[in-house]
C-alpha cells in the first residue's frame, strides 16, 4: 500500500503584517516541491481549526502573492487557552487537537506574533506537532533577533518622518509622530533614527516631561527652525488619548512652543513588504517546512546573527524582547545629541 503524502497545516495569527503571505508561498512552495507534501491553509488563525476551516494550498493558491501585504488565509486574535464564560477549564484546544487528527495533518506551522507563539507553544506541549514562525511588525518577540513586518514598518515610518521635516521647517513647527510597536520601541527607535528625530521616546526608557521641554527650548534658543519628536504608544496608557497626542499637549503646555501630532497607525501594518522582509519571510517559510521534514517540532524559526535556525518554543512563549539597557543604536543616538527623555 502506498504511504499517503505528508500534510501540513499552516495558520496565521494575531495582527497582520507585511510579508506574511511571502512565507505562506514559501511554506507551501517548499513543502509541494522539495518534499513533495500536501498544505492544507487553515483560515482565520486559531479560530480556522476549532470551526474546521479550511482551504487546500496548491501552488495556483501561491503564485501572485509574493508582494502582497496582509494575510491570504484571513486571521484573529482567538486565544484558544483562554477560558470563555462558564468555562472551568479551556473546551478549545480539545476541539482544536481533535480537528487537527480528523484532518490528517502531521505538523501544524503556525505564523503569528507573541500571542501566539504561547498558543503554539501549549499546543506543542498537548502533544501535537508544531513548527512556530515569528512574525510582527512590533520586533518584540523574544529568541530571534528580526521578525519579518519590522523592515517595511520601520520604512514606511521613516517615510513619514521624512515628510514631516518640510512641513515642520515651513512652519518652524515642533511635530510629534507616534509610531505603533505595543510594549517595545524598536519602531520609534529605527525610524526615529533612520528620519532624524531630534528626541526619540521608547517605554523602555523612563522620560522626564520636564526635560524634554528643556531640550526643545534650548533647540529652538540656538535658532534651531523645528524640532521632530518620535512616540512610540507603548509610553502611555490612556485609553482617552494617544501617546502622541498626550506628548503634543505636555510640549505646547511647557513650552508654547507650536505643536502639531501625527499618529502613524496601520499604515505601518499594511501593504507591500519591502525587499527584506520578504527575504526573511522566504527564508523563515522554507526553513519551517524543512524542522517538519525532520521532524523537530516543538521550536520556532528563528534569525541568530544573520543565520535563520530554530529556538525552543519552550524558551519563547510570550517571552518579550524589548530594548536592552546600552543598546548602540541609543547610545550612538545619544553621542549625536538624540535625547531619549532622560540623562545619562
Ligand atoms: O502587534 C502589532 C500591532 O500593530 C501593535 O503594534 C499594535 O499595538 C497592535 O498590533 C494593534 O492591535 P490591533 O490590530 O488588534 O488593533
Amino acid at each position: 500500500m502506498t504511504k499517503r503524502k505528508t500534510r501540513i497545516g499552516i495558520l496565521t495569527a494575531g495582527g497582520d503584517c507585511p510579508g506574511i503571505n511571502a512565507a505562506i508561498r514559501a511554506v507551501g512552495k517548499t513543502a509541494i516541491v522539495e518534499y513533495g507534501m500536501n498544505v492544507v491553509g487553515i483560515i482565520n488563525g486559531f479560530s480556522g481549526l476549532i470551526e474546521k476551516n479550511t482551504m487546500p494550498l496548491h501552488e495556483q493558491q501561491l503564485s501572485g502573492i509574493l508582494t502582497v501585504g496582509g494575510t491570504m488565509l484571513g486571521t484573529s486574535r482567538v486565544k484558544p487557552f483562554k477560558l470563555a464564560e462558564g468555562e472551568t477549564y479551556p473546551t478549545k484546544p480539545i476541539l482544536i487537537k481533535k480537528h487537527y487528527e480528523e484532518l490528517e495533518l502531521d505538523a501544524l506551522i503556525c505564523i503569528g506574533g507573541n500571542g501566539t507563539q504561547k498558543t503554539a507553544n501549549l499546543l506543542a506541549q498537548s502533544g501535537m506537532n508544531i513548527i512556530g514562525v515569528p512574525k510582527t511588525i512590533d520586533n518584540d518577540i523574544w529568541g530571534t533577533d528580526v521578525t519579518f513586518g519590522f523592515d517595511t514598518a520601520v520604512f514606511v515610518a521613516a517615510e513619514a518622518i521624512d515628510r514631516l521635516h518640510t512641513t515642520a521647517n515651513s512652519h518652524k513647527r515642533v511635530m510629534v509622530i507616534e509610531v505603533m510597536g505595543h510594549k517595545a520601541g524598536w519602531i520609534a527607535l529605527y525610524s526615529g533614527i533612520a528620519g532624524g528625530g531630534d528626541v526619540i521616546l521608547v517605554p523602555e526608557i523612563s522620560y522626564d516631561e520636564k526635560l524634554i521641554a528643556e531640550c526643545l527650548l534650548e533647540r529652538s534658543s540656538k535658532k534651531k527652525p523645528y524640532s521632530i519628536v518620535v512616540v512610540a504608544e507603548g509610553i502611555y496608557k490612556d485609553s482617552k488619548k494617544t501617546a502622541g497626542t498626550y506628548i503634543a499637549h505636555r510640549i505646547r503646555k511647557m513650552t508654547g512652543l507650536e505643536t502639531r501630532e501625527t499618529t502613524l497607525g496601520y499604515i505601518q501594518r499594511g501593504g507591500s513588504p519591502t525587499p527584506a522582509d520578504r527575504i526573511l519571510a522566504t527564508g523563515f517559510g522554507a526553513h519551517a517546512v524543512t524542522l517538519a521534514a525532520e521532524k523537530v517540532f516543538g521550536t520556532m524559526v528563528a534569525s541568530r546573527n544573520g543565520i535563520i535556525t530554530s529556538v525552543p518554543l519552550s524558551e519563547v512563549g510570550g517571552r518579550l524582547k524589548l530594548i536592552e539597557q546600552g543598546n548602540s543604536l541609543v547610545e550612538k543616538g545619544r553621542q549625536m545629541g538624540v535625547f531619549f527623555g532622560a540623562n545619562g
